[in-house]
């Protein structure tokens, strides 16, 4: 019987090449940059399972190129790059690959909101370019984290474990949920406090982002949403770029409307604001959250592993209920 054939749209890990190797037939694009469409379509035509990344726009133009395609194993926990619904209607499971990423972005997260608010990244450009002229007492001061409140949005893993870490930071707790069945159970410190997302925003000293990208979560936080924030608070982004205007947040950065920001992801990944790249409080970083040797293998590894289970029969291990 013939093998199932797998296309990657990406170099991965040589270990996780192996693994899929043992039962299916790999076919592996390892050119620069991401896959043209064309190139996604005729090479996606004949196979069984794809292994994208969330760069790759699988649609159902896509899924159609491949009709015995039976899984789209998406090696990132947000899968908005997938049309879930079209491959629901074509019976193909859509996979992501939640958990395993958790930690690493959670201290991501907290890299950048020390970055920002204690200014390490704007005083690495200024050292660099010559311009420090030495120790005084009051240069380049930033903001103390002890005392403050720590806003999260979307109470999932990455949020969870970005709280966990505030304790250390001597900071306090609060969230908001945009889901309003989000069980109560979420909470893993009584002491983290559940408040409207409009509260959150007035009282939060941070404001880090942490909910998937959906038609409700698109431009959340925009210039209504910025308005109410402190004038002396921070967002961070880790979580998916559109999540926040970016016209909104260089526009109320700009007018001394926030302290800072600091973010991983973009509206239009890899383009960068051009209204942000120039301020100096804020913080850029090119979509890392997950980018250690480990947590990218395992992440690999998780998408080839319900690629597996799926070509043989048995149910995914991390399946997208969408
Ligand atoms: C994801 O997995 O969705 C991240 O954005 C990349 O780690």
């Amino acid at each position: 019987m013939a093998r199932p054939a797998v296309l990657i749209t990406r170099r991965i890990p040589a270990s996780v090449v192996a693994r899929l190797e043992q039962a299916c037939e790999v076919d592996l694009y390892d050119g620069t940059g991401g896959m043209s469409r064309n190139n996604l379509h005729a090479r996606l035509a004949g196979k069984q399972a794809l292994m994208c990344l969330l760069t790759d726009l699988v649609d159902a133009d896509v899924m159609d190129a491949a009709p015995g395609l039976r899984i789209v194993a998406n090696i990132a926990v947000g899968y908005d790059n997938i049309d879930c619904a079209a491959a629901r209607a074509r019976g193909i499971v859509v996979t992501n690959t939640p958990d395993v990423l958790t930690e690493a972005t959670a201290d991501f997260t907290w890299g950048l909101i020390l970055a920002v608010t204690r200014r390490i990244a704007e005083g690495e450009r200024l050292l660099r370019r010559g311009d420090w002229t030495g120790w005084a007492l009051d240069f380049m001061l930033g903001t103390e984290l002890r005392g403050k409140q720590l806003g999260i949005v979307g109470l999932g893993r990455i949020g969870r474990a970005v709280a966990a870490r505030a304790g250390a930071f001597g900071m306090r707790v609060a969230f908001a949920t945009l889901d309003a069945d989000a069980p109560r159970a979420v909470t893993d410190d009584p002491s983290w406090t559940r408040l409207g997302l409009d509260e959150l925003l007035t009282s939060s000293d941070v404001l880090s982002l942490h909910v998937p990208l959906t038609p409700a979560t698109r431009h959340l936080i925009d210039r209504r949403a910025i308005l109410r924030m402190k004038r002396r608070a921070y967002i961070v982004n880790t979580s998916r770029g559109p999540v926040v205007d970016e016209d909104a947040l260089a526009w109320a950065l700009r007018e001394g409307l926030l302290a800072g920001a600091a973010l991983d992801v973009y509206e239009r990944e890899p383009e960068t604001h051009p209204g942000l790249a120039g301020l100096e409080n804020v913080v850029l970083a090119p979509h890392l959250g997950s980018a250690t040797v480990e947590t990218r293998t395992a992440m690999a590894d998780l998408a080839a592993r319900n690629v597996l289970a799926v070509l043989s029969g048995a149910p995914p291990l991390t399946p997208v209920v969408a």
